[in-house]
């Protein structure tokens, strides 16, 4: 059982395999936060989590005859202004105008396994064994609102999961104006805060700030995660690095907007709170119904970051992906987008796969530009029809054209997205989101559907069944090319409006969840411009994501490298496209691009009808080590040995499941004359096997652990793969 109780003290042990998370239950009131971190079996008792100081300015409860001072105490959910100030986790206005609740513990249910959170992607249990699962209730009896504070314990991963639901059990309508998914006070300030952060190409790079006392935080209004900050933060405790000291790391379960933020307040607590973003949300919530907050998941490592990462991405490719993918190695694919953008024919893209399927590429993808009149960005999207001038056979035609050759195939969408000159615009100009009266900004030419509409969201569904039916398709890209401006719904009622963009996230993850339901056989990767919206939302529904836009094998460094933080190599896209590259203009080796995507879901973005016969051999030698490796570095575990953002170098190192076998991969960023010799060790050898590697060497465990290969840093972009296997 990962929940023990002490009822006698009310105090909740929360219980991974390595960890313990402690709730106690303050005054018969306060649920308070008492510990996360390795695992203890009893605290003292929950009197001593009061903060000594002077308390004169400070408001102050009676309850039983004490004075107590709730801005002394470590919460586990606040509510604003009776009487802590600090930043609430729920915030709603009452009938009466006040946003006062009162709300004090109304009790507690255990069940095994964890629940599906209704509309919402969230990590999953097959077996109920594995997780058990943890409701404290809380009750504001002026108003009956009643929040519900879900724990998630896994037995076999060191991960918590928490989301919250509140309730209106009273007999007036309660405005909710924000409902956080998690709030803990974690004792001490001296953190610092790690988060994602970046751009369109420049995605989830690695910041690091000291915190000091005050507001700290990243979010989204975009109405999708985004490109800028990703819903994830971590904080580092003093001295963590990579490989050692104290790590909590949070991430939500959303795609939409989000806010992930810090607060160290005057007393030394540090209240990390991730949910939706407050920020022009307000949920209606008549008597009886409820909202379901997304979930976060927490990792506590006494390692370093490397251990928390490797921890989501134990949760995350087991228990967040779904489907018949989750498991199985995925095709090699060809994408066409940097092959020719949108001016091709059927014979060219033919033309491309037929060397793709010389080379051992499995799957040809068709990108932008195959339907209506779009032969370039500025129209067409809605218009789902092919374009038979330049498919003459259809899709249906070419589909089937591509499985002669012995490949899949796979297509482009993107089915959240209007151009204005398209036909379904001049039939349907109500559909995009708008508000009337107003301007409807377009971003890259495009507006976006309102799929909070029943019938948009129908006709989105109509016409991906529809292709998905009629052709071989066995791979769908769905991209989303923008983000939401002018957030509103003419299907929604004007109090309802800051409803709208979590309703526009609950519709796309409806549309989601019905055709990967449908079409289970269908493998889909999710895109945004790239990473604009690589969340752990996503995955839920697409095992692996396009990473970024730019795909050339440098940036990818520091990208791959950020990205790992928290998601796995397994759901990163990661292709060898041309040089120079064309998001940045850099010539790097044919062999650096292959051993840089070598980790992720590899694949190729370029015409290799275009390559010489030595760069064909070397592309043919890299899909056969994928088909070799692929298992390793996608099951496995990995170990980041050295940062792009901190060396000249990166390198990267997966250890297999079974722990017998061990790929380095190993890239110099810039070369620097003289002094430029480095050692990586590999922590996870084992200092009493013997390991031989690919090119014959026999390395001991304990060299490769304690003294470590050594490498130089001559050349600007080369790399280096080698596999060790234990004898
Ligand atoms: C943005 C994606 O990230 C690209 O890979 C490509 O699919 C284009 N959209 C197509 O318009």
């Amino acid at each position: 059982m990962a929940i023990r109780i002490d009822k006698e003290n009310k105090i909740f042990y929360l219980e991974t395999p390595n960890t313990s998370y402690i709730i106690g239950i303050y005054k018969d009131k306060y649920p308070l936060h008492m510990y996360y971190g390795k695992k203890i079996k009893t605290m003292p008792r929950i009197e001593n989590m009061m903060r000594i100081g002077w308390r004169g300015f400070f408001g102050r409860e009676e309850i039983d005859g004490e004075l107590i001072c709730p801005e002394f105490l470590p919460q586990e959910y606040p509510t604003y202004g009776a009487p802590d100030l600090r930043n609430p986790a729920f915030h709603a206005i009452y009938p009466d105008g006040s946003c006062i609740g009162d709300f004090r513990y109304d009790g507690y249910m255990v069940e095994q396994g964890k629940p599906k959170l209704s509309g919402l992607p969230a990590t999953y249990v097959e077996h109920e064994d594995e997780a058990d699962t943890l409701y404290i209730y809380l009750k504001d009896s002026v108003t009956g609102v009643r929040i519900a504070l879900c724990y998630t314990a896994f037995n076999t991963v060191d991960a918590i999961a928490r989301s919250v639901r509140i309730e209106n059990g009273g007999n007036a309508e309660v405005d909710v104006r924000s409902a956080l998914s998690m709030s803990v006070d974690i004792e001490g300030a001296d953190f610092e805060f790690m988060h994602l952060d970046g751009s369109w190409a420049r995605e989830r790079h690695v910041v690091k700030t000291a915190l000091t006392t005050g507001n700290f935080g990243i979010d989204s209004k975009r109405g999708a995660s985004g490109h800028a900050q990703n819903p994830f933060v971590a904080l580092l405790g003093k001295d963590a690095n990579e490989m050692q000291g104290e790590v909590y790391g949070f991430n939500l379960v959303y795609s939409g907007n989000f806010t992930a933020q810090v607060y160290v307040d005057e007393m030394d607590y540090s209240r990390v709170q991730l949910g939706i973003n407050p920020f022009n949300f307000s949920w209606k919530l008549a008597p009886g119904e409820s909202f379901q907050t997304p979930e976060c998941v927490m990792v506590y490592s006494d390692a370093g970051i490397g251990k928390m990462s490797r921890t989501f991405h134990s949760l995350y490719r087991t228990r967040l992906v779904r489907g018949k993918y989750r498991d199985i190695e995925r095709p090699v694919l060809l994408n066409n987008w940097e092959a020719t953008y949108f001016d091709f024919t059927e014979a060219q893209i033919l033309e491309i796969a037929k060397k793709a399927k010389s080379v051992g590429v499995e799957l040809m993808v068709l990108d932008d530009g195959w339907f209506g009149a779009r032969n370039n960005s500025k129209c067409g999207l809605g218009d789902w029809f092919v374009n038979t001038q330049k498919l003459p056979d259809g899709i249906v035609g070419l589909a089937k054209k591509i499985e002669a050759m012995g490949m899949k195939f796979g297509l482009w969408f993107e089915p959240e997205m209007i151009s204005p000159d398209s036909d379904l615009y001049r039939a349907h100009p109500d559909w995009c989101i708008h508000v009337p009266g107003r301007g409807r900004s377009v971003a890259r030419n495009q507006c976006v559907l309102d799929l909070t509409r029943a019938q948009v969201r129908d006709y989105v569904l109509s016409f991906m069944r529809k292709h998905l039916t009629e052709a071989a398709i066995s791979y769908v890209k769905w991209d989303m090319n923008r983000n939401i401006t002018e957030p509103y719904s003419v299907s929604l009622a004007p109090e309802k409006q800051g409803e709208f963009s979590h309703r526009y996230m609950l519709a796309v993850y409806e549309i989601l969840e019905k055709l990967t339901t449908e079409f289970p056989d269908v493998l889909f990767e999710g895109c945004s411009g790239g990473g604009g919206r690589f969340d752990a939302g996503m995955l839920h529904y697409f095992p692996q994501y396009w990473t970024s836009d730019d795909s050339d094998a440098i940036e990818r460094l520091y990208i791959q490298h950020g990205t790992s933080m928290v998601y796995p190599f397994s759901t990163m896209g990661a292709h060898v496209s041309a040089v120079p590259n064309h998001q940045v203009g850099r010539v790097t080796p044919i062999e650096t691009r292959g051993d840089v995507a070598l980790p992720g879901q590899f694949g190729f973005e370029l015409d290799l009808n275009k390559l010489t016969d030595e760069e064909i051999e070397s592309v043919k030698a890299q899909i056969v080590r994928y088909k070799k490796l692929g298992a390793i570095l996608h099951q496995g575990d990995l170990y980041r040995l050295a940062s792009p953002f901190e060396e000249r170098h990166c390198a990267w190192a997966f250890e297999s499941e079974d722990k017998n076998t061990i790929v380095l991969i190993q890239c110099t960023v810039t070369g620097r004359p003289h002094s430029n010799t480095y050692r990586l060790k590999l922590p996870m050898a084992q200092t009493d096997a013997v390991y031989t590697a690919d090119d014959g060497t026999v390395y001991h465990g304990d060299y490769l652990a304690n003294c470590g290969l050594q490498f130089v840093d001559s050349k600007d972009f080369v790399s280096k793969v080698m596999v060790f296997e234990k004898q």
